[in-house]
């Protein structure tokens, strides 16, 4: 025998039992986006490799380590893309969506990161993303937050905290840069080995190690927040002061970097304890640099990105239930000429009651195993015609979940209106 082949290591399917979930969960985010006037983006999966070279960052994970990126036919290299802002970016310059005006856009969709899998962290996931064009901010840094503290309670999530930062201007963080170079210069022979090479790459990255043996050194470190510019600082306080407007939570944590190099000013995540290692369900900021680094005019852009795997499995964890798709009605059709007066009714069923969720039975099989499936589908009713009831145009209806209720004889014409009233 052949043998099976598998998903490959890290990339999972979404089964039928679990796309109810997902659905719910996109449903909501599209319309709670809708109602803060986001409109829909969609870009390819395939962009040119350069893109994220310049956008995320050169010395990034993403970038030296975790990119799925290959040498196209004809020598092109393109990559299948690991996060899409840098692709949202690209877009809107590439179609002029960013000439004096504001934008605010939303996206969906599978990213890819050869990352080592675990729970939390697949090598494909999904994430719901949204990003703004052309608003400086504090204003939509808050929005962007507050949307997202309505999806948590939308969902019914819970225990999600909002960590904050601000990395100040790219002319601030470089002062700052320069310090901490120092700082950790100073005392290289305690760092480990990726800290070693982000010493005078990107220094910044060593302040979120996991690294529990560096944790007093990194403590140690200059504060980011001691160093920014003033208008920074400003920008920085007015979000705060915003959140606190709207009763939102934060703790300002000043080692929080990201993990790609785009951002500017406002950084934020949500996180929760309840996911193991990979808790941070959602992740953004302020990246005012780079539209004019992917070859737009100087734009300021802010957005973030949630895990939808990440959120699922949160619900999961706190016993949120999934939204079970059901079935109104199962047509149990025994015999040949059953099967196709059935199917026909069946249509026309349909046209009269659009929305009507019918199951028809297909294949075949005696009553009783028809009847099993229509028990199965979690459907209310089943509609049962044999070939008597089917050369006398009529059909029975049973109900299927209340037990006390009988079934009924009853002709075919008048059927759709009988059911309306039913369901
Ligand atoms: P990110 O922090 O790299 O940011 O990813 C955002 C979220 O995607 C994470 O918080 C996490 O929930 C989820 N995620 C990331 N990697 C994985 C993985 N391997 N498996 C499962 N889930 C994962 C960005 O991608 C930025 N583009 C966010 C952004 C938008 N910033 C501004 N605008």
């Amino acid at each position: 025998m052949a043998k099976n082949i598998q998903s490959i290591r890290g990339v999972h399917d979404i089964l039928p039992e679990q796309s109810a979930a997902w659905q719910h969960l996109e449903e909501t985010v599209r319309s709670l986006l809708a109602e803060y006037g986001y409109s829909e983006i969609r870009t390819p999966i395939l962009e040119s490799t350069e893109l994220f070279h310049r956008g995320v960052g050169e010395v990034t994970d993403i970038v030296e380590k975790e990119m799925y990126a290959f040498a196209d036919r004809n020598g092109d290299s393109i990559a299948l893309r690991p996060e899409n802002t840098a692709s949202c970016v690209r877009a809107c310059i590439q179609h002029g969506l960013l000439h004096n005006q504001q934008q605010r856009i939303w996206y969906a969709g599978p990213m890819f990161r050869r990352e080592r899998p675990q729970k939390g962290r697949y090598r494909q996931f999904h994430q719901v993303g949204a990003e703004t064009f052309n608003i400086p901010g504090p204003d939509i840094d808050a929005e962007l937050i507050a949307m997202t503290a309505r999806l948590w309670q939308r969902l019914g999530l819970k225990n999600i905290r909002l960590e904050l930062n601000s990395l100040g201007t790219p002319e601030s963080r470089a002062a700052y840069r320069a310090l901490l170079t120092e700082h950790f210069s100073a005392h290289e022979e305690l760092l480990d080995e990726d800290s070693k090479r982000r010493l005078h790459t990107n220094p910044l990255r060593i302040l979120d190690t996991k690294n529990p043996a560096m944790r007093d050194l990194v403590a140690a470190a200059p504060d980011l927040h001691d160093h920014l510019d003033q208008e920074s600082a400003d920008h920085f306080a007015d979000l705060c002061r915003m959140l606190d407007m709207m009763g939102i939570d934060y703790i300002i944590n000043p080692r929080l970097v990201r993990g790609l190099d785009y951002y500017t000013r406002t950084v934020f995540e949500w996180i929760t304890d309840e996911l193991g290692a990979q808790g941070t369900v959602c992740g953004g900021g302020r990246y005012d640099g780079l539209v004019e680094q992917l070859g737009g005019k100087s734009t300021p852009g802010c957005g973030f990105a949630m895990g939808t795997e990440r959120l699922l499995e949160l619900m999961q964890a706190q016993g949120i239930e999934n939204q079970q798709t059901t079935t109104d009605i199962y047509m149990v059709l025994v015999g040949n000429e059953a099967i196709q007066t059935g199917m026909a009714l069946a249509e026309q069923l349909r046209t009269a009651l659009p929305g009507l969720q019918l199951l028809m039975n297909a294949g075949g099989g005696s009553f009783k195993s028809q009847m099993k499936r229509a028990d199965k589908s979690t459907a209310t009713y089943a509609l049962i015609m044999g070939e008597e009831e089917a050369r006398n145009g009529q059909i029975n209806i049973k109900p299927l979940r209340d037990k006390d209720a009988q079934q009924q004889i009853m002709s075919i014409d008048g059927l759709a209106e009988q059911l309306q009233s039913l369901l």
